[in-house]
């Protein structure tokens, strides 16, 4: 299939990417702004076997340069901390809403199928059971709340104007290459290297994680056997709450535990995420990857790649968490 993978230098996008080119033999072009969180040395391993157009999802002469040839869109790209949308908003409406808008409209022109990648955020905090995609939107962060207008905007391109359009809804993701802000990589490289261990309130926060790889199928999946207009969530096959995980962590490198320190919790923290995945299991999806062996994984991949992670825990990276954390990296 010939792809155009928006957002495909960065975590589940190269890993989608990786999958794609050299499983599935697809022609891929990749259109990726690399903002912080997108790296070419993401797709090192597949560099000679993809197109790659640097550019921003929002910009239309961007996307009219990469789009030629493809038969389907799938749109990754997005601003995806939730800490960086609560301190400032804007970008995350520019990439998420209108970078959205943008190739909706490249995907109608051309009369492409078109996937979009979203989250389980979009449906806010439960307290009991799991989300279906018949539960009402309820996001809480300017990230979400970004990331359900561009579901709904995506609904509308499917109502209006018949374009073949699909969401996939993922749980939150872990494994290689993923940006050391977010809860896992950040807990396995302050504990290789013994530096403190930020838990957000009392820890007690509940995700249902998913294996990177386990999304980026469920992605493929979606994309190739999903009926237009609909929407399917991707959930994980575990649910663990933000302690234990790093409890875990700290076992898995050696570090210690003394090093965890509870902090003043993020605005708006939703309590606890969890998704039915059976619309997408009965098209044939399943998660294989169970939260104990992707973690481990997971912390092997962190302690064999310093390659990867070294330039960005350097300069910039330690500022962001010194403001952000409002101390030091190092205990
Ligand atoms: N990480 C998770 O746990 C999770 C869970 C469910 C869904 N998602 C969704 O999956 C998608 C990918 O998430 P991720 O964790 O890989 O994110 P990421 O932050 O690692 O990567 C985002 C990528 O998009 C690129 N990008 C940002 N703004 C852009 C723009 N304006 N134009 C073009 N490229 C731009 C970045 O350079 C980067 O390569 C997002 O849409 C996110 O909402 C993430």
């Amino acid at each position: 299939m010939r792809l155009l993978v928006c957002g495909g230098a960065g975590f589940i996008g190269s890993t989608f990417v990786r999958l794609r080119a050299r499983e599935c033999g697809d022609q891929v072009t990749v259109l990726d702004k690399l903002t912080y969180a997108g790296r070419l040395e993401n797709l090192q391993e597949v560099r000679d076997d993809i197109r790659f157009v640097q550019g921003a999802i929002e910009d239309p002469v961007a996307v009219a340069e990469s789009i030629g040839g493809a038969e389907a869109v799938v749109n990754f790209a997005a601003e995806t901390h939730v800490d960086r949308s609560i301190a400032d908003p804007e970008g995350f409406i520019v990439t998420n809403m209108q970078g959205t808008h943008v190739l909706l409209e490249a995907a109608r022109e051309r009369g492409l199928r078109y996937l979009q990648v979203s989250t389980d955020e979009v449906y806010g905090s439960i307290d009991d059971g799991s989300f279906t995609e018949q539960s009402p939107l309820a996001p809480s962060s300017p990230y979400s709340a970004t990331k359900t207008g561009a579901d709904l905007l995506v609904s509308s391109y499917f109502h209006t104007y018949g374009l073949e359009t699909v969401i996939c809804r993922g749980s939150n993701n872990y494994g290689p290459h993923q940006y050391p802000e977010k809860l896992i990589p950040l807990m396995i490289l302050n504990a290789l290297a013994g530096d403190r261990l930020p838990v957000y309130g009392d820890g007690g926060n509940v995700r249902n994680w998913l294996f990177v790889e386990d999304f980026a199928r469920g992605i493929a999946h979606a994309l190739a056997h999903g009926r237009p207009g609909e929407v399917y969530n991707c959930g994980g096959p575990d649910e663990c709450d933000n302690l234990t995980v790093v409890r875990r962590i700290v076992e898995l490198a050696g570090a210690d535990p003394d090093l965890i320190e509870f902090v003043t919790d993020r605005p708006g923290h939703d309590r606890r995420y969890s998704l039915s995945s059976a619309k997408l299991e009965a098209l044939g999806w399943q998660a294989r990857v169970r939260f104990e062996e992707g973690l481990e994984r997971t912390v092997a991949w962190y302690r064999d790649n310093e390659w990867w992670w070294g330039p960005i825990r350097s300069g910039g990276y330690r500022e962001y968490y010194e403001r952000h954390y409002g101390r030091a990296l190092k205990a």
